[in-house]
């Protein structure tokens, strides 16, 4: 199922009057920043962690035979590793539009690799959106990975990408990597 989040997102206007602002990537973000962006550089967010816990109906799935992408958990004690990028204001039309599966903005502090930290934008699917799948495990998430598709292409190519993308960045996440790992089990 679906849910537009676009008009939600819209009304944050906590940033509207600022010359430019801090976008924090944790899933396609990172590997695929289809906007204009002033600067970019690799970050971290603490209290949260990476999970393929959000169905994908409109991107790497369909309504049908949703795919599963990221989302971020709470987690006291985890720290996610990402990209960040310094936007204008502008393009959160773009990325409101990009992440509306369930996905909503939120502000928090995007920490810097030389310590520095900036408030900034993430945007997370809880679990309380239409599209939310929740838990499994990673081998069961590579599975449904392996064999969904959507108009953005297959599910499993954003798996793959996000997989190089966190080992260009030097970060280890056991749970991307062991359901990378499983998906050669289904796709050879
Ligand atoms: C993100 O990349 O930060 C959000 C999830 C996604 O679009 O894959």
């Amino acid at each position: 199922m679906s849910l537009d989040t676009t008009a939600i997102n819209r009304r944050m206007a906590q940033f509207d009057s600022h010359a430019s602002v801090w976008l924090f990537g944790y899933g396609s973000l990172i590997f695929k920043a289809d906007f204009p962006f002033l600067e970019r550089r690799p970050a971290h967010i603490e209290g949260w962690t990476r999970r393929f816990w959000q169905g994908s109906h409109d991107h790497r799935g369909t309504e049908t035979a949703p795919g599963r992408v990221v989302t971020l958990a709470p987690d006291a004690d985890a720290v996610c590793h990402g990209m960040a990028y310094l936007v204008t204001p502008e393009e959160f039309a773009h990325l409101d539009y990009r992440e509306k599966n369930g996905y909503l903005r939120l502000a928090t502090a995007i920490h810097f690799e030389d310590g520095s930290a900036a408030e900034g934008i993430v945007y997370i699917a809880t679990h309380e959106n239409a599209a939310y799948l929740g838990p499994a495990s990673e081998r069961d998430i590579a599975r449904q990975i392996a064999f969904a598709r959507g108009p953005s292409g297959p599910n499993s190519e954003y798996l793959r990408e996000l997989a190089r993308a966190l080992r260009e960045l030097g970060k280890f996440d056991p749970h991307v990597f062991e359901i990378e790992r499983h998906l050669a089990e289904f796709h050879g």
